[in-house]
């Protein structure tokens, strides 16, 4: 339950970090590549490790997530380097919480499993030619007290995406840490 955790675990988590920010997602360092020029949804992008590192790549970031602590620490970290960010407060809880989101060039989704009805969804919101990056535990991680087989990334989450979206790049990285799958989607039509 700790690692998708409700908005109270997160804000407090975010709370109680020191001012330095965490590195970006080392495969969204090696994939940043494979990018299409332009927009950025970060979909739970906590306090913005990744949306720092979009954005001192030129992209134009919106950063989305229910706690409030994390989105005013990535105010607080664009402000500092001098980077416009576009923050928005949504509790994907809401099974329609992305309907009026819009539509960008990439979607990054990192650390953070989006439910089925959504992901089904995700194609009407990213443009043609576009990225959809996602990266977390994978099926292969083991199950704990904080992760539960739920969270974890399973092959089959994308089945029914294929027919918009050519895999362009799949990663498994195992470390101290657990089993990490990265997968780099480009929207065919
Ligand atoms: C493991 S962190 C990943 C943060 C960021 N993507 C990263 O890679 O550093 C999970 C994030 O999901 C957010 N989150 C969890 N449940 C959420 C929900 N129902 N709606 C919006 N954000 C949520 C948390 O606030 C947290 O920022």
């Amino acid at each position: 339950m700790e690692y998708m955790g409700n908005k109270e675990y997160w804000d407090e988590k975010f709370a109680k970090r020191d001012d330095n920010l965490l590195n970006p997602e080392k495969s969204l360092v090696g994939g940043i590549g494979y990018f299409k020029r332009g927009t950025i949804l970060d979909i739970a992008c906590g306090d913005g490790r990744n949306t720092l590192f979009l954005l001192e790549k030129g992209f134009k970031v919106t950063g989305i997530d229910f706690s409030s602590r994390g989105l005013e620490r990535l105010k607080m970290f664009s402000k500092k380097y001098n980077y416009d960010v576009n923050t928005i407060q949504i509790d994907l809880n809401n099974p329609n919480a992305l309907n009026d989101i819009g539509v960008f060039d990439n979607i990054l989704i990192n650390h953070y499993r989006l439910n089925k009805e959504q992901f089904t969804r995700i194609e009407n919101h990213i443009s043609d030619n576009g990225v959809l990056f996602i990266c977390g535990f994978g099926h292969m991680h083991s199950i704990d007290s904080k992760i539960r087989e739920e969270d974890l990334i399973q092959p089959a989450d994308f089945n029914d995406i294929k027919k918009s979206f050519e895999l362009i790049k799949y990663i498994e990285d195992k470390d101290e840490r657990g089993f990490f799958v990265t997968y780099i989607f480009r929207k065919t039509s």
